[in-house]
């Protein structure tokens, strides 16, 4: 669905008044294309800008109130606040995100000064694993530093919405979400070293292809304890190879160096997370290199092998992501196809070929609807822009 900003409007006017000028912003979702799970073990990753995402509407106040409503939860009214009184709760529910954004910019030295009434509205469907969470803070992020005459750039806003996810939220996540939400560019991807944020961008030309999300509509529970598990056994295997190798962090190991010290690492489950880690790694940097050589087959090979990884070794996907794959794999004109962000659940992304858009989208969804009883949903996507302001 096209979202109209002025309505948006309408419906923020109708909510806090028409007084003063309202300004209005956008910051997108993100789907990764390779490179999962490497983020917080200093690799690459390979994540664009969709052109779906969170809006915000506000306006500063003059006391110190916080009055934040969104659409998605209209059920939850006007949620009303103050910035004396930033601290994570439960009932708070989806306003804990923006309300950990402003206590993040407190805590860095940003003083809010005056209260804000906030309108947003989400178009990522929920749970599908394509950032909701980190736009909902890129954006918070944007808006208080274009309302307040802040100086600070984008990649301090997506840093700044890690540390209120991790600190604030509980949710451990590295910084792939948030710095896609706020640097992505329209048509490319980010090849981004998560080892010191190096990054550029890389042209997604595919004349001749598509990429479809599709989603598997489930979301196991545990998810973001499942997370945090993943990158304590990834940090624990690093502690183990660090008695025998110089190393950072796993990002820091080619295949053939991992082959020669994996053994100092005892534990097999974690010695399988990090195997996944760095080759996952030298597959984001050997699918970049492929796709600027417009090697669109070795590309998706390297897609479908990120799959298994993430399967086998990182056991981050589950039984609905693997049928989907699966089925992809088995589709003619489909180059690439695997399980895509966080994982246990969510959404697949793939890379298809134009003229089999269609078949995909009808085998894939009868095929996975006979096999789990569930409907599939299916994103045909652009690649957008990183957030940026609107004109209402
Ligand atoms: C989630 C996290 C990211 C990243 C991915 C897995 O989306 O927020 O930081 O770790 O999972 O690649």
């Amino acid at each position: 669905m096209a979202v109209n900003v002025s309505e948006l409007k309408t419906k923020f006017v109708e909510i806090f008044g028409s007084e003063g000028t309202p300004k209005a912003y956008f910051a997108p979702g993100r789907v990764n294309l390779i490179g999962e799970h490497t983020d917080y073990n200093g690799g690459h990753v390979f994540p664009c800008a969709l052109t779906i995402g969170t809006y915000g509407i506000i306006r500063p106040r003059e006391d110190r109130k916080l009055r934040l409503f969104s659409v998605n939860f209209s059920n939850m009214g006007v949620v009303e606040s103050s910035l004396d009184d930033l601290i994570p709760a439960e009932s708070a529910g989806w306003t804990n995100y923006p309300k950990g954004i402003m206590w993040t910019f407190e805590k860095r030295g940003y003083h809010l000064e005056k209260g804000m009434d906030i309108l947003f509205y989400g178009d990522i469907p929920s749970g599908s694993g394509l950032s909701s969470s980190a736009s909902l803070e890129v954006l918070t992020g944007l808006m208080l530093r274009d309302t307040f005459g802040f100086h600070i750039s984008m990649v301090d806003l997506a840093l700044i919405g890690q540390y209120s996810e991790n600190n604030f939220n509980g949710m451990n996540c590295g910084i792939m979400d948030q710095f896609a939400s706020a640097m992505g560019k329209k048509d490319c991807a980010i090849f981004l070293d998560t080892s010191n944020l190096n990054y550029e961008y890389a042209p997604v030309k595919l004349p001749e292809a598509r990429i479809i999300i599709t989603n598997s509509n489930v979301k196991h529970s545990l998810v973001s304890s499942a997370y945090n598990d993943r990158r304590n056994e990834s940090e624990a295997a690093l502690k183990a190879l660090q008695t025998v190798v110089t190393i950072k962090t796993l990002g820091d190991l080619t295949e053939e160096q991992f082959e020669q010290y994996k053994d100092a690492i005892k534990d097999p489950i974690c010695q399988k997370r990090a195997k996944h880690a760095v080759y996952e790694n030298q597959r984001t940097i050997h699918a970049v290199e492929a796709l600027k050589t417009n090697d669109i087959e070795t590309f998706g090979k390297l897609i479908n092998a990120s799959h298994v990884s993430l399967r086998d070794d990182y056991e981050t996907s589950c039984t609905e992501t693997d049928i989907l794959a699966e089925l992809a794999w088995n589709i003619p004109g489909v180059l690439g196809s695997r399980i895509t962000g966080g994982g246990f659940g969510g959404c697949t992304v793939s890379i298809v070929k134009k003229d089999s858009v269609d078949l995909f989208i009808q085998t894939i969804g009868k095929a996975y609807r006979d096999k789990t009883g569930i409907q599939a949903e299916f994103y045909v996507v652009d690649i957008g822009d990183g957030a940026h302001a609107l004109n209402i």
